[in-house]
């Protein structure tokens, strides 16, 4: 019924264990972003189903998580290959029929290609690793959460696809892309009971984005990166996945969310320490 309050239909019985009983299928959750989610989620009562291209990471996650008591299953699949999300979807499908949670977080933005050296074949990769899984494996479950009429998505994009990113248009453009997926699929599948929303992760140590290796001498200068003032970790995306995915969001739909230590925010502006204040036109490094 169009006016029942949250408490009525989805109460929170157990703030401990927010995602209790629900299946959740998390991509790229052998390492980095994913692994802290699929960590998270388990750490919260849901049943993970892990999708990793690398089978050592995939291992060394389902353990840890099952070390701590988790409920894991884990997956060695290509996410950019249809027969891939075909048996993930099979696996998934056979085991539990159904799932609550979907968490698409695989995506890259290398190799760096100027776009001027850029060629179709680098745009269609760029397609591949940080769209085409997104609709693919989207496509994959979607049809279990409408006849439930309940479920919860959550892309992991990139704060470059919600703001001008010289570096990689492309790149930029795809997560462009995904992030208003997510916004437009909201609109069409409110209705049925299920809720998109995204994360644009920056500055978020990682595998692929080694902060601490690359920048390590550089320390004094995280509060003129990031309003917060330090480096993300994967838990600061992991927590934001969580509310997002569980029933504490459930009037939030179609949005974008920057976890980026406020450089969305900041966009233009850089906090001098030699000048003791904001300024938007840096004149050292
Ligand atoms: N770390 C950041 O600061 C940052 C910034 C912006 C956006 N992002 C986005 O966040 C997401 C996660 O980033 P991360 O830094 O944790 O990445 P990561 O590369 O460190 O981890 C990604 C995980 O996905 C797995 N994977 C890669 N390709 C796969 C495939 N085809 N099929 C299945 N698994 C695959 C990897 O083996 C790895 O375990 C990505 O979409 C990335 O673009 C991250």
């Amino acid at each position: 019924m169009s006016t029942q309050r949250p408490s009525d239909v989805a109460p929170i019985d157990d703030w401990s264990r927010l995602l209790g009983g629900k299946v959740a299928v998390v991509t790229g959750g052998g390492d980095g972003i994913g692994a802290a989610i699929s960590a998270l989620f388990a750490q919260h009562g849901a049943l993970v189903e892990m999708a990793e291209i690398d089978a050592d990471r995939a291992e060394r996650t389902r353990r840890a998580i099952e070390g701590k008591g988790g409920t894991v299953r884990a997956h060695v699949v290509d996410v950019t290959d249809p027969t891939g999300v075909d048996r993930l979807a099979d696996a998934v499908l056979a085991a539990h029929g159904h799932i609550d949670v979907l968490v698409n977080n695989v995506g890259d933005y290398r190799p760096l290609v100027r776009f001027e050296e850029s060629t179709p074949e680098s745009w269609d990769a760029m397609y591949r690793i940080n769209l085409f899984h997104v609709l693919a494996v989207t496509r994959a479950f979607i049809g279990t959460m409408t006849a439930r009429r309940r479920g919860s998505i959550v892309n992991i994009h990139s704060v470059e696809g919600l703001r001008g990113y010289p570096g990689e248009p492309v790149y930029a453009a795809m997560k462009a892309a995904a992030a208003h997926f997510t916004t437009s699929l909201a609109v069409a599948v409110g209705r049925s009971g299920i809720r998109v929303n995204g994360i644009g992760p920056d500055l978020t140590q990682s595998p692929q984005v080694d902060y601490i290796t690359g920048f390590e001498d550089h320390e004094e200068l995280w509060p003129s990166w990031a309003p917060v003032g330090r480096l993300g970790w994967p838990e600061d995306q992991a927590r934001a996945a969580l509310f997002l995915a569980s029933d504490l969001s459930g009037y939030i739909t179609g949005h974008n969310i920057p976890v980026d230590g406020g450089t969305k925010a900041g966009s233009g502006w850089f906090y001098s320490p030699a000048a003791g204040r904001f300024v938007n036109r840096p004149t050292t490094l």
